[in-house]
């Protein structure tokens, strides 16, 4: 067991919060005249007029269901990004602490570190993608979270569940991971592993299985006492109203999210068959998530000859280990079939 408090910035430990007006007093019924809000209200006025739940409580009662945890481990922010900067806010104290990333991976930790001065120590993976446990638990001493990305963005790939754990098990700072992708692969997750460690957080987000990265619905799954840290120091009204109704609306609909997610696995494997067979594809990378990382011929050339034909996709050419890579997230049949088609003629 690791000792959060012990762990956390001495400021943030000692932290009094903003109390808000909706803190006092959480009955839904009451003549309401305490938030200085606009009583006759605009547009759907006794609705939008009104601060939310600081909490969003209905909607973690919604997620407690779906992912079969308590809401006291429940953290929901404004994208899962917000997690991942309160969690650096919260341990690291900036121009002292530094924390752990992999590259590739995703570039957020990065961004959030720099903006919170914090010192970013790289264990990049393998060139084939694996995380270098040992070296990874080398550097463990001299940081206070280690970011894990899995599946990871860019690559794809699902990391080996025993490396996870034992890094969870011998670090004595936090380990985050991003399970951002995790909905589009059949393979075991890290919220099983939640009861046995008190120092794991998982992140979740509305933006890619559920469809719905407009809203900005993330959320962070952890022990009770990291959780109430994050709620501590969030922005009161982090999560608004219209995103707490729409993800609602969509939790009890979930057969929605289950069938885009089969279709955009049937397309995934489409979009990996026939790129298997193209000439100017050098190699493709296997994945668990909604894209497909590949290494192509004239990488540079195809990606801009693709978006000449405004198609879009993700360059990673001078990302560490990806030269000449190119991202394609799973579009619609007929998005990806047209992307297939003008890879096939570039080549031809
Ligand atoms: C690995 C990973 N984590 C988190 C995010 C951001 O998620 P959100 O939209 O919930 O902020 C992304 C977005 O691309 C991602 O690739």
């Amino acid at each position: 067991m690791i000792d959060i408090q012990n762990l956390l910035r001495p400021n943030i430990r000692k932290l009094k919060p903003y109390s808000s007006a909706r803190d006092e007093y959480s009955g839904q019924k009451g003549i309401f005249l305490d938030a200085n809000e606009n009583s006759f209200g605009t547009l759907e006025s006794g609705v939008l007029n009104r601060y939310p739940d600081p909490y969003h409580r209905h909607l973690k009662k919604g997620l407690e269901k779906i992912y079969n945890i308590n809401s006291n481990k429940i953290f929901t922010g404004n994208g899962s990004d917000e997690a991942i900067d309160l969690l650096i806010r919260a341990f690291c104290i900036p121009g002292k602490d530094s924390l752990i990333v992999m590259p590739p991976t995703y570039g957020m930790y990065n961004v959030a570190a720099n903006i919170n001065d914090i010192n970013i120590i790289n264990v990049p993976l393998s060139p084939q993608f694996k995380i270098r446990t040992d070296a990874v638990l080398e550097q463990a001493k001299d940081a206070k979270l280690i970011f894990i990305c899995s599946p990871n963005n860019p690559t794809g790939n699902i990391f080996n569940p025993n490396s996870i754990k034992r890094i969870a098990e011998k670090f004595d700072g936090i380990v985050v991971l991003d399970e951002a992708y995790i909905d589009f692969t059949d393979r075991q997750n890290g919220l099983v592993w939640l009861n046995n460690f008190n120092n794991l957080v998982v992140l979740r987000t509305f933006s890619k299985a559920w469809g719905m990265a407009n809203i900005r619905l993330g959320m962070a799954f952890a022990d009770p006492e990291i959780i109430a840290v994050l709620n501590k120091i969030k922005y009161p009204y982090n999560v608004n109203g219209l995103t707490c109704r729409k993800a609602m609306e969509l939790i009890k609909k979930q057969e929605i999210k289950k069938q885009a997610v089969e279709s955009i696995l049937k397309e995934r494997t489409k979009i990996i068959k026939k790129l298997n067979k193209i000439s100017g594809v050098k190699e493709v990378f296997p994945t668990e998530a909604n894209f497909v990382l590949a290494r192509y011929e004239k990488a540079i050339e195809l990606f801009n000859y693709l978006r000449n034909k405004k198609i879009i996709i993700r360059n990673r050419t001078t990302v560490m280990h990806c030269s000449d890579c190119l991202r394609i997230t799973v579009g619609k049949p007929q998005e990806n079939d047209k992307l297939l088609k003008e890879i096939e003629n570039f080549y031809n």
